[in-house]
C-alpha cells in the first residue's frame, strides 16, 4: 500500500513537476489533490519541455494513470487545451481521471479574481488572477459548481443563477462592472459536458481500490507549504491545502494511507506575489540566482523573488507536512559562489528565534541570521553519486539536511529526468 505524498516545502516552484516526473515511471497513479492552473510545473524529458499546470506531472508517464482529485478546482478550457496541447506532441491523455466532485473555475470567478486584485490595490495579494481564491469562496460558501453538475442542466442552472443572484449585486454595485447573464454561463459550461465525459470518475473509490490492490499512488501538491491557506504567511497564501493534510482531503484517502512524504527543497528561496520573504536579495546576487535558476513563472512570467535557503522555513515544513524525507532542488544553481550564507533563525526586535513565529507581525518584522557555508566552484550537473560532489557542497547539503529536520533522499542537478543524485530509493 505505498501511498505517498509530493509537496513543496517553500512558497511553491521548487522543482515539484521535475520530481514528480522521476517517479512517475514506477508509479501507477499521480494524483493533483489541490489548487488548479495556477500551479506551473515544468518538466524536462530529453529535449523536449513541458509546462503543466492542471494534469499532474505522471501524464507523461506512459504506465501511470493520472487523477484530478475533488479537491482541486478545474477551469474546463484550461483543461482541455492542455489535453490537446499534449495530444498534438504524441502523449497519450486518454487514462485521466477527473473527479465529479471536483469544483469548476467558472468565467465569473477568473472576473472576481481579476477585480478584486484591482480593487486592493496596492493590498494586492497578486494572485495568478485565473480565479482560483473565488471559486474556493464559492466552495465554501456552498455556491460552487461541481463537475458532476455539468450532467444536469436543470440544477446547473439553478447553481449558476444563485451563485451569479449575488455576484451580478457585487460587480455591478461595488465594481462597477457589467452583469454576467446566467445563459450564457450555462452554455459555456453545458459544452464542456461532452467532451469531459470520457474523464469524469469516483476517484475515491478508484484510489482507494488502487491501494488495497498494493498499487503505488503518488500524491502531488501543487504550490507550497508557506502558500497553505492555514499554515502559510496568511492572507498571502493561496485558498487552498498543499500541506500533507490536504492530500487526505482533497484526494478523499484516510492518513493512515500515507506511507511516505516528500518535501521538495529548493537550495535557494524563491516566491512569486506578494508576502514576506526575510532572506529576499535586492542585490546582485539575487539577479544571479533568478538568473542562472531560470526564476521566472510558468504560469503568468512573473520574474520570482529570489533569496539564500531559509532553515527556520524548511524545519517548519517538516513539523506541519510531518515530512519523512527532502528532495533538494537546484544545487547546481548555486555552483561558483565562494560562500553561501544560510539563514539558520531570524533576529525578531532584537531576539534570537529558532522556530517560525505564528504572529503575522513578528513574521514581518523577521531578520534573517546568516551563517556562511563555503562554496564549491566544479560543475556538478554530470554527478550521478553523492560522492561525485564536490566536497564542500557535499558539506552544504549535509548542513541543510542538520537544520532541515528530515533526510535528504535525491538531489537535483539539473532540470532534466537523469540530473539527480539518488540517495534513497522513494520506493
Ligand atoms: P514546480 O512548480 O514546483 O513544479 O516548479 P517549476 O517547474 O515552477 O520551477 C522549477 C524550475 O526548475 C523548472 O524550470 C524546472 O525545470 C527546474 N528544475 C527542477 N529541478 C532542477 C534542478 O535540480 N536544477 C536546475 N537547474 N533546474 C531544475
Ligand atoms: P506551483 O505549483 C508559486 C501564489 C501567487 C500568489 C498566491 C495566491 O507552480 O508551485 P492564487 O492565484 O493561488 O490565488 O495566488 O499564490 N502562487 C504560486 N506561487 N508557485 C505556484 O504554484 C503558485 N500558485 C499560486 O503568486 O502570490
Ligand atoms: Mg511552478
Amino acid at each position: 500500500m505505498p501511498a505517498l505524498v509530493l509537496l513543496g516545502a517553500q512558497w511553491g516552484d521548487e522543482g515539484k513537476g521535475k520530481a514528480t516526473d522521476l517517479l512517475g515511471g514506477s508509479v501507477d497513479y499521480v494524483v493533483r489533490y489541490q489548487g488548479g492552473n495556477n500551479a506551473g510545473h515544468t518538466v524536462v524529458v530529453g529535449d523536449q519541455k513541458y509546462a503543466l499546470h492542471l494534469l499532474p506531472s505522471g501524464i507523461l508517464s506512459p504506465g501511470c494513470t493520472p487523477v484530478i482529485g475533488n479537491g482541486v478546482v478545474v477551469d474546463p478550457s484550461v483543461l482541455l487545451s492542455e489535453l490537446s496541447g499534449l495530444n498534438e506532441r504524441g502523449v497519450d491523455t486518454s487514462k485521466l481521471l477527473l473527479s465529479g466532485n471536483a469544483h469548476i473555475i467558472t468565467p465569473y470567478n477568473v472576473t472576481v479574481d481579476k477585480v478584486t486584485e484591482r480593487f486592493l490595490g496596492k493590498r494586492k495579494i497578486g494572485t495568478t488572477g485565473r480565479g482560483i481564491g473565488p471559486t474556493y469562496a464559492d466552495k465554501i460558501n456552498r455556491v460552487g459548481i461541481r463537475v458532476q453538475d455539468l450532467y444536469d442542466e436543470s440544477i446547473l442552472t439553478q447553481k449558476v443563477e444563485a451563485a451569479l443572484d449575488v455576484k451580478n449585486q457585487i460587480l455591478t454595485k461595488l465594481y462597477n462592472r457589467r452583469a454576467i447573464a446566467v445563459d450564457q454561463v450555462v452554455e459555456e459550461l453545458l459544452d464542456y459536458a461532452d467532451k469531459l465525459a470520457p474523464y469524469v470518475a469516483d476517484t475515491v473509490l478508484v484510489i482507494n481500490q488502487a491501494l488495497e490492490e498494493d498499487k503505488v499512488v503518488l500524491f502531488e501538491g501543487g504550490q507550497g507549504t508557506l502558500l497553505d491557506i492555514d499554515h502559510g504567511t496568511y492572507p498571502f497564501v493561496t485558498s487552498s491545502n498543499p500541506t500533507a493534510g490536504g492530500a487526505c482531503t482533497g484526494a478523499g484517502v484516510g492518513p493512515t494511507k500515507i506511507s511516505r512524504v516528500i518535501g521538495i527543497l529548493k537550495a535557494y528561496t524563491t516566491r512569486v506575489g506578494a508576502g514576506p520573504f526575510p532572506t529576499e536579495l535586492f542585490d546582485e546576487d539575487g539577479e544571479a540566482l533568478r538568473r542562472i535558476g531560470g526564476e521566472r513563472g510558468v504560469t503568468t512570467g512573473r520574474d520570482r523573488r529570489c533569496g539564500w535557503f531559509d532553515a527556520v522555513i524548511a524545519r517548519y515544513a517538516t513539523r506541519v507536512n510531518g515530512l519523512t524525507d527532502f528532495f533538494l532542488t537546484k544545487l547546481d544553481v548555486l555552483t561558483g559562489w565562494e560562500q553561501i550564507p544560510v539563514c539558520v533563525a531570524y533576529e525578531i526586535d532584537g531576539r534570537r528565534v529558532e522556530e517560525l513565529p505564528y504572529s503575522q507581525t513578528d513574521f514581518h518584522h523577521a531578520k534573517p541570521v546568516y551563517e556562511m557555508l563555503p562554496g564549491w566552484s566544479e560543475d556538478i550537473s554530470k554527478a550521478k553519486s553523492f560522492a561525485d560532489l564536490p566536497k564542500n557542497a557535499q558539506s552544504y547539503v549535509k548542513a541543510l539536511e542538520e537544520m532541515s529536520g528530515a533526510p535528504i533522499s535525491a538531489i537535483g542537478v539539473g532540470p532534466g529526468r537523469d540530473e539527480t543524485i539518488e540517495i534513497k530509493s522513494f520506493l
